[in-house]
């Protein structure tokens, strides 16, 4: 498959998704947002993830609707992804914490909703209440965040409509392989958070050597690795140098070999807050 900056998966309701975003925690709501959404759409960028949590939604919308106005672009044309904290799992509340995020955005619809964290007591609840917003057409799809295989079990037991997207940390060196297998056995689309390790591997010499032999950078290599497996990517940078570099991954392919490579660079390294291999917050 050859991927380019606007390469879409069909979603398991149709809705077209593309493969490559950006992500934004920890960007600072204003000026910063606002310029790095506009840096990232004038670069190319489609795709936008955002949550309620990271407390940028506002700037999220507005630096989108200057796009579009400087830009000449539809909002059609944009995917927009935000979430559920799990403050707002009840359903009444759930429903009233998705109108709140449409408003911080500005927008009449999203194209993707997510619940952010399978918490224990309400996260059937708060899947409920996501089906009710996507059947009122609010929200183009609906999925999961940080849901692993027995999470996932449990709410397709109950669910009317199977999550479109599950988004999960997930690097060459934390290869979820066995959760790719059941997300795509059930339809749902892998979507990988921190696909950077928040820089944490950069310069880990075994990825520099991939690099230097592609004559990319490390964070070029591990956004195009996670592309290749068809799992969408979302790096998050709040540099415009970091926004345009991470976006020129769509003019190289890395070989079956270095794939394999990169396959086996896996040793469970988990960075954020939720421990999948115990299933619940460090
Ligand atoms: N669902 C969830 O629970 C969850 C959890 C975490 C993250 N996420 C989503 O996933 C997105 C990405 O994950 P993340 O923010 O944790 O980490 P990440 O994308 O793995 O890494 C971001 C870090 O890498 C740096 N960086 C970006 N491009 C770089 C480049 N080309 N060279 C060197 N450094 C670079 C950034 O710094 P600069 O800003 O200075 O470039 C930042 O420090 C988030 O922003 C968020 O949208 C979701």
């Amino acid at each position: 498959m050859s991927l380019n900056i606007n390469t879409k998966i069909k979603l398991n309701n149709g809705v077209e998704m593309p493969l490559f975003g950006l992500g934004t925690w920890e960007i600072s709501e204003g000026d910063t947002i606002i310029n790095v959404v506009r840096w990232a759409i004038s670069n190319g960028y489609r795709h936008i993830d955002t949550a309620r949590i990271y407390g940028n939604e506002n700037g999220v919308g507005k630096g989108l609707k200057i796009s579009l106005e400087e830009q000449g672009i539809n909002r059609e044309d944009i995917f927009i992804t935000t979430k559920l904290w799990i403050d707002s799992f009840k359903h009444e509340k759930a429903l009233k914490a998705f109108d709140r995020s449409l408003n911080n955005l500005g927008l009449d619809y999203v194209d993707l909703y997510l619940l952010h964290w399978p918490e224990p007591t309400y996260r059937q609840e708060a899947w409920k209440a996501l089906e009710s917003i996507f059947k009122e057409g609010k929200a183009r799809s609906i999925g999961v965040s940080n849901y692993y295989e027995n999470h996932l079990d449990e709410l397709l037991n109950g669910a009317d409509i199977i999550p479109a997207v599950n988004q999960v940390e997930l690097t060459p060196y934390l290869y979820l392989k066995e959760l790719k297998e059941y997300c795509d056995n059930k339809g749902i689309m892998l979507e990988a958070y921190s696909p950077l390790t928040r820089g944490k591997k950069l310069k880990d010499p075994k990825l520099m050597d991939i690099a230097n032999k592609y004559g990319k950078s490390s964070a070029q290599i591990l956004i195009r690795w996670g592309l290749q497996h068809k799992i969408i990517e979302i790096p998050k940078s709040s540099n415009e140098n970091h926004i345009i570099e991470n976006s020129k991954i769509f003019d190289f392919t890395i070989s079956e070999d270095d794939m394999a490579n990169l396959d086996k660079f896996d040793e469970g390294l988990y960075l954020g807050m939720w421990n999948p291999t115990l299933s619940r917050w460090k």
